[in-house]
């Protein structure tokens, strides 16, 4: 979806802009191509021709270099030339007798790594882009891109990457009547209605920005799934699509409803111990697998927000999961079986639930189940600790789930580098085994690794809903391929890919993204509240809701907010959540004095007076952290506002309208939450703070049932 603003503004934008700026619209992401500005290095001596092969990995390999060297060096680059200067030579040892020969370090970088390496062949100057197999090839080739679209040095190249985790997926939440579950971004991509007949060329750019960023894997359907996406017509869909994916080394998953042996199947039971249920799953495996050899197997949501599993029948977790497992197994299929789980029939605190369910079963899940466990322990919220699960279950494959889709972020309008939030995640040190037990450490160390992103993809044209929400795709495979990469490092390239290498626009602009995360989080829920959204949709303020059927739903439940004070205490006075961390971990959080304020509402029940850190009362910092916040976003405004020079009209108004939207958003957030939580309290706000704009009444009475994203 596209915004325009009045005409007096368009028209001031079009006046500052310098003629080269043509109108973009997103859709070619970073992978834009541009042509250098020409001062931009000696690039021209380099990939005068490349050799590769023809499998069709190779041949993607070769056309997008093709593609982004024409479009940057402004030259046609021959196929299958003669070895000369300047050559890019591309393969595996096993199909080039001229790769073989060279003797590369490729031991140890498995399927997926590669080798990029300038040395002298013939006589001649050339780079080599080396692996053990194609998709590392291709791996290598869009690392060689990005190299030339971020103006690195490409002359004296070394270098050997591979990527740290196996599966890096990601999940679309996208169902069979083509909307899309929390997906601000227009329709699903998946055309399941005309599939498998019409297959969108769309798919092939897809896979492109997947395949740039190390993406390997694609899950087709929400994880709230229905049974229909394992019928016959449907598996031909996937099929479908799995064609146009596998060049590109990406594996197509499908979400398995756990009750689908009596829908599909007829039976009475979806029991995982009963045989005839498991030689159902064992069946339709095989079917899938007649269709797509390299189906890559399912992901489950299992028993938790009204989702069928093995509970239904007095079995674990574990027993699901194996059963599916088994099925899978002989094809080399994968169960990443779902730790999001909490129920109506426990009453103990929602953020402990996933831990007593799970980790009792540590060692008990078959070695291809990965157990995939969100960042935190509630649900995606602007901040959360680790979840406890991290780390607590060393017998057991553990990767971690991001939303890259930001349904509780402001939705596609607002400017949140969420990259900076899951780097957050995968630094915490869980100290599972001593200091330095990092979340990224804890999922390199198991048997089979990974990390999935809750996928922001839409059919919109800018694929996100926004051009700044782009960079959390990016950043999601970047972190997936590298878990303790830098999400500061990541932005800078991204913004050099998808808007200019100006170091006048880079420098604002990765400053104001690595900022933006913090930002929500203050206009938001600032100093550990969480959870504080409105019903349903969870689009905009609502900590007052407390009427919601069951308590867990309603924000009410977790600010606890009353005359005396506010917040969760979860420790030992309270739920005692803070019992599911390592001791070292929980001692950094146990005592509402030391603790790091980010996190004291989430751990603690203080009074409104309480004393912070800074030397000011709670109530008054929640005010000053609040307001900042809008301040912070006015702030993006004026930058963005300065950077029009560099930036196309079309994208350059489609950010500036968004950051319009957010921060009248984030003025309502500070301005309905203070409103709220003052007539709890009856406090005065700290001096020179304004009182919200409208009375509290005004901002319960706000309806929007047509906020987007609800799915079906
Ligand atoms: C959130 C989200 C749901 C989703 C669920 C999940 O609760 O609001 O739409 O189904 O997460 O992760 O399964």
């Amino acid at each position: 979806m596209r915004f325009r603003l009045s005409a007096g503004l368009s028209l001031a934008v079009m006046l500052a802009l310098p003629a080269a700026a043509k109108a973009e619209d997103g859709y070619d992401l970073w992978l834009r191509y541009r042509p250098l500005e020409a001062a931009a290095g000696p690039y021209q001596t380099h990939a005068t021709g490349i050799a590769g092969g023809d499998t069709p990995t190779l041949k993607a390999a070769e056309s997008e270099l093709q593609r982004g060297l024409k479009a940057m060096l402004g030259k046609d680059v021959a196929l299958n030339g003669p070895a000369g200067d300047g050559a890019l030579i591309l393969g595996t040892p096993s199909d080039s007798q001229v790769i073989k020969a060279l003797s590369l370090p490729l031991s140890g970088l498995g399927d997926e790594g590669f080798v990029i390496r300038t040395l002298t062949l013939g006589g001649h100057p050339v780079t080599v882009i080396a692996a053990n197999s194609d998709t590392g090839v291709l791996y290598g080739a869009f690392r060689y891109l990005s190299l030339i679209q971020t103006r690195r040095s490409v002359d004296n190249l070394d270098i050997r990457d591979a990527p740290k985790l196996k599966v890096r997926v990601l999940d679309h939440w996208d169902n069979l009547d083509g909307s899309v579950e929390r997906g601000y971004a227009g329709n699903s991509i998946w055309d399941w209605w005309r599939l498998p007949t019409l297959v969108d060329p769309r798919y092939i750019d897809y896979a492109r920005a997947d395949a740039s960023v190390g993406i390997n894997g694609a899950v087709l359907n929400n994880v709230n799934a229905k049974a229909a996406s394992l019928t016959a017509p449907y598996i031909a869909k996937a099929k479908a699509v799995a064609d146009v994916l596998r060049p590109y080394g990406i594996k197509v998953y499908l979400s398995a409803r756990f009750s689908a042996p009596i829908e599909l199947g007829g039976l009475k039971t979806a029991d995982p111990l009963d045989s005839q249920v498991r030689a159902w799953w064992k069946a339709k495996a095989d079917e899938i697998y007649a269709e797509i050899p390299d189906f890559g197997g399912f992901l489950v949501k299992a028993n938790s927000e009204g989702q069928p599993g093995p509970g239904d029948y007095h079995r674990s977790h574990a027993e699901g999961a194996n059963m599916l497992a088994e099925a899978l197994k002989p094809h080399g299929g994968i169960v990443m079986w779902r730790a999001f789980i909490y129920s109506e029939h426990d009453a103990d605190d929602r953020a402990k639930q996933a831990y007593n369910e799970l980790q009792p079963l540590d060692g008990q899940f078959a070695d291809n189940v990965l157990v995939q466990i969100k960042n935190g322990a509630i649900d995606f919220q602007p901040r959360e600790p680790f979840h406890p699960l991290f780390g607590a279950m060393p017998k057991t494959n553990e990767m971690l789930e991001v939303e890259l889709t930001k349904e509780y972020l402001g939705q596609a309008t607002h400017l949140v580098y969420s990259t900076a939030l899951y780097e957050e995640t995968l630094k915490a040190d869980t100290f599972a085994q001593g200091r330095g037990a990092t979340v990224a450490r804890v999922l390199e160390s198991r048997a089979l690794t990974g990390m999935a992103g809750v996928a922001n993809i839409g059919a919109d044209r800018d694929w996100t809903g926004s051009d700044f929400n782009q960079a959390d795709w990016y950043g999601f495979g970047r972190l997936a391929w590298n878990p303790e990469a830098s999400s500061r490092d990541i932005a800078d390239d991204w913004t050099r890919m998808t808007f200019s290498n100006d170091p006048a626009f880079v420098k604002p602009v990765v400053t104001m993204m690595m900022a933006s995360r913090e930002t929500v989080v203050k206009y938001m829920t600032p100093l550990g509240l969480h959870h504080q959204m409105a019903t349903g949709h969870h689009y905009g303020p609502g900590p007052w809701v407390s009427e919601l059927a069951r308590p867990e739903w309603n924000p009410m439940y977790y600010s606890k907010a009353d005359a005396g004070g506010i917040g969760f205490d979860r420790t030992k006075t309270g739920s005692n959540a803070l019992g599911q961390y390592a001791p070292q971990a929980a001692e950094l959080w146990a005592d509402p004095k030391t603790i790091d304020p980010k996190y004291l509402l989430w751990f603690h029940h203080v009074p409104w007076t309480f004393k912070m850190k800074d030397g000011r009362t709670l109530w008054d910092d929640m005010v000053i952290t609040y307001s900042t916040g809008v301040d912070e976003v006015g702030g993006m405004r004026k930058t963005w506002a300065s950077l029009a020079p560099f930036v196309d009209p079309e994208r350059f108004e489609a950010v500036s309208a968004n950051l319009i939207i957010q921060e009248r958003e984030a003025k309502w957030w500070r301005d309905a939450s203070i409103a709220w939580f003052q007539a709890k309290n009856g406090l005065p706000l700290p001096q020179g703070y304004a009182a919200p704009e409208m009375p509290l009444d005004y901002y319960r009475s706000l309806q929007f049932p047509y906020a987007p994203g609800r799915g079906q």
